[in-house]
């Protein structure tokens, strides 16, 4: 397998607005970044994507781009960010940007220029239709909720946004558009930065003709997403980018597919496809809920053999023929330990076993900020609280819909947006030491037990766990490199998985459970015994080799040492 340096990087995703505020008007920004870069060096991370900074309005905290050139005033300026990227790189840290190229604000001068006459040069730089019957121009649902399409009073036309209204979907078929768009990143690579990530780059090319999708109420949108997700021309599109733009800058791209299978995914990451390193897949978040788009409300009760199949297709399907992007959250997700372990009595097990998870699976591991010290889902009484475009669009429309607002108001406390963007918890003094003003948004009501200051004086704390998995992955290229083997499929408790690579084996056994399960060691593990390399509890003097006891959400990665018999073959 080929060696890359972003296959050996470990990722921490900043999400700006919420990580440290360095003025105190309540709102992070880049000197807030610059003030933690020594911390994020000790944690060990390689790699910092930086969710967008660039002028926006704001109405999806930054993923509205109005400038690509600029950096929005209350992040900083462009100095500020020049010297982010200065001091970053003299830690040895670089930097990944985030880039919005589905779609634009609705304030960048472009849609302004294009909503102003149907004739405008830019008209076409957009997704212009009229309506059909006095009605929408078609019946696809925005992932925001409501029909994809916005009536622009003016011409009397209706432009497409997938996401928000604030959002118009740019226009993938005009050359014009896409050089300005291969300026832009030229633009960013010279200045450079190391890596970007492709918002929502699935999206960009939509059903020729813009077909209405099946509908057994012709009055209701409806989801729609085959009708624009991974469609076939979006490959020649990242392929031509690539040609014209990316190659030859060792930099590292990861693109968000949302609908889309590993088999799907290589055409992707395929290594011989030339367009992305690595994608972020959804499968293993739409586990809880239905579906996608505003299903994914809904929930819906999973287990532990799913997530496992879920996962060892993509690590045994991308092997040794693309490569992986592991998250098990970001700032578009519920948390992390909220969600797949156990944020009440044993948040600091299963936060350190999760850990264990995505830092030994086959690919790039991206760390959501605040992670690393086991920050919790949050549930604020008052929809007032909640500032996420996503949340407030739900709650309007379940208030239409006459949902009451119990259900309402408890679906939001499970998977809003919001969850992973109080702020950054940093100590325990007011506002958790994210800012000395008032925060944009509440800060989680545990700060004082949880947070960094606390963190890094306690051994034993999940921040410590991170660091020591991230110190082991630099140590052992089988944690890197190693081919991803699942063991006991079946197991409704136990997540255990081999990695192998040329002589050397780690074997991860991890317990989703909060029981206390008994492990045997299988017989087709040709190893009697292993080193312990990390484990989240203490262990037990003489326990037995072949047959351990997993405490709740207890993990351990084991080094294996061959038979001895075997040893002479090699
Ligand atoms: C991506 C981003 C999300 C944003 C959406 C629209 O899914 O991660 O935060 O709202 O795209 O840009
Ligand atoms: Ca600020």
């Amino acid at each position: 397998m080929k060696k890359q340096w972003w296959k050996e990087a470990v990722v921490y995703e900043i999400y700006p607005i919420s990580f440290k505020d360095s003025n105190g008007d309540g709102i992070g920004d880049l000197r807030g970044i610059i003030s933690k870069l020594d911390y994020l060096k000790d944690l060990g991370v390689d790699v910092i994507w930086i969710c967008p900074i660039y002028q926006s309005p704001g109405q999806d905290n930054g993923y509205d781009i109005s400038d690509y050139y600029a950096i929005k005033p209350q992040f900083g300026t462009m100095e500020d960010f020049d010297k982010l990227l200065k001091q970053a790189h003299d830690r040895e840290i670089k930097i990944m940007m985030d880039l919005v190229l589905n779609h634009t604000s609705d304030e960048h001068p472009w849609f302004i220029e294009s909503r102003s006459s149907k004739t405008s040069p830019k008209r076409d730089f957009y997704i212009w239709r009229d309506g059909k019957h006095g009605l929408f121009p078609n019946n696809w649902e925005s992932y925001f909720g409501g029909s994809v399409w916005q009536l622009d009073e003016k011409t009397g036309q209706y432009y497409m946004h997938l996401y928000s209204k604030y959002q118009p979907d740019l226009n993938w078929q005009n050359d014009e558009m896409i050089h300005e768009v291969y300026k832009m990143i030229r633009w960013w690579l010279k200045k450079g930065v190391d890596g970007f990530r492709f918002d929502a780059i699935a999206h960009i090319v939509k059903a020729k003709g813009l077909p209405d999708a099946e509908n057994p109420n012709h009055l209701e949108v409806v989801q729609a997403n085959q009708f624009f997700s991974n469609l076939e021309h979006v490959h020649d599109l990242l392929r031509k980018l690539n040609e014209e733009v990316l190659m030859g800058s060792d930099i590292m791209t990861v693109g968000e597919t949302s609908g889309l299978g590993p088999e799907q995914a290589l055409e992707y990451v395929g290594n011989e496809r030339h367009e992305l390193n690595m994608v972020f897949q959804f499968e293993h978040m739409t586990l809880d809920s239905p579906s996608t788009g505003t299903a994914r409300w809904e929930t819906r009760s999973w287990t532990l053999p799913e997530l496992k199949k879920i996962m060892t297709h993509w690590q045994t399907a991308l092997h040794n023929k693309g490569w992986n992007a592991n998250y098990l959250g970001n700032h578009d997700q519920p948390r992390q330990v909220s969600r797949f372990g156990n944020d009440k009595e044993y948040r600091v097990e299963s936060a350190k076993m999760l850990a264990t998870f995505l830092l030994t699976l086959e690919g790039t591991p991206y760390i959501y900020q605040g992670e690393e010290i086991g920050m919790t889902n949050t549930s604020f009484q008052h929809i007032e609280d909640y500032k996420d475009i996503e949340t407030l669009n739900f709650y309007k429309l379940s208030q239409l819909q006459q949902v009451p607002e119990e259900k309402t108001m408890a679906a939001i406390h499970k998977k809003s947006r919001d969850n992973a963007r109080t702020p950054m918890q940093w100590d325990a003094s007011e506002n958790a030491g994210f800012s000395d003003g008032k925060p944009w948004i509440k800060v989680n009501h545990n700060y004082k037990e949880v947070n960094v200051e606390a963190a890094l004086k306690d051994p034993n704390s999940i921040y410590h766990y991170y660091r020591k998995l991230i110190a082991l992955r630099k140590q052992h290229q089988v944690m890197v490199y190693g081919e991803y083997t699942l063991l006991l499929p079946l197991d409704p408790d136990l997540y255990v998985y081999t990695r192998t690579l040329d002589k050397e084996c780690l074997l991860v056994i991890l317990n989703f459970s909060r029981d206390t399960v008994e492990f045997e060691w299988p017989d087709e593990l040709a190893y009697d015994s292993g080193e312990l390399l990390i484990a989240n509890y203490e262990q037990q003097p003489g326990e037995n080799e072949k047959k351990k006891t997993l405490r709740p959400y207890e993990a351990r990665v084991y080094k294996l040492v061959q038979q001895s018999s075997h040893t002479m073959i090699h």
